[in-house]
């Protein structure tokens, strides 16, 4: 059977980035691109050593937000993507990219708490006994597309950012991929998608 093609939008590291390609490139979908608007993504070798196609979309060089969301929006067309993964891509986009394209994004946070860039520190210093990730549809509303899948772990009496963050990252390893797969084959509903994934 025909590969499914996804494209991952990344703007740092990479961890999730490559985690994917690792996990389901060749064997359950085809990452057909990689996209960063970061000229110095650390990602950007971690894709290439896996003979991914990256793209550099550096936000800085586009004088307006809907010049820059027209030139990712083409770029991501241009590949027709079955799904657009964004993993770890920090940059706010308007309706022009997120009203066009079938994207999930992951969030280190149980959502509807803390939106936005800072979410792991709030939710670690937050009174929440909880920390979680949420992957989520795409929406124009930053991080408040529907959820799909979410993960949580207790945080410990000596829980410091760092075993926090770690704690984060590893579930974003997991359920991620997890849930791509769902989605390619099919699982249209959220509902569906977590019985999978639970
Ligand atoms: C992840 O924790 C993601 O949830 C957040 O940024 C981080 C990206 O990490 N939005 P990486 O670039 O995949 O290593």
């Amino acid at each position: 059977m025909k590969h499914k093609n996804i494209v991952i939008l990344f703007s740092g590291e990479g961890s999730n980035l490559l985690n994917i390609i690792e996990k389901l490139h060749q064997k359950e979908c085809h990452v057909t691109a990689a996209i960063t608007n970061r000229p110095l993504a650390k990602g950007i070798e971690k894709a290439q050593r896996h003979n991914i196609k990256v793209e550099v979309i550096d936000h800085k060089e586009y004088s307006s937000r809907d010049a820059f969301d027209t030139q990712l929006l083409e770029t991501i067309n241009h590949y027709q993507p079955d799904l657009v993964v964004m993993a770890g891509f920090m940059r706010i986009l308007t309706p022009l990219v997120t009203d066009n394209i079938r994207a999930i994004n992951v969030h280190p946070s149980l959502l509807p708490l803390f939106k936005g860039g800072n979410a792991i520190f709030e939710s670690f210093k937050s009174s929440e006994k909880q920390g979680g990730i949420s992957v989520h549809w795409v929406s124009s509303e930053l991080d408040g597309g529907e959820v799909i899948a979410q993960n949580s772990f207790d945080k410990e009496e000596d829980e410091t950012l760092e075993s926090f963050t770690t704690k984060i990252q590893k579930l974003e390893h997991q359920l991620l991929p997890e849930t791509i797969v769902q989605i390619l084959k099919g699982v249209s509903t959220s509902e569906e998608v977590r019985e999978f994934t639970e």
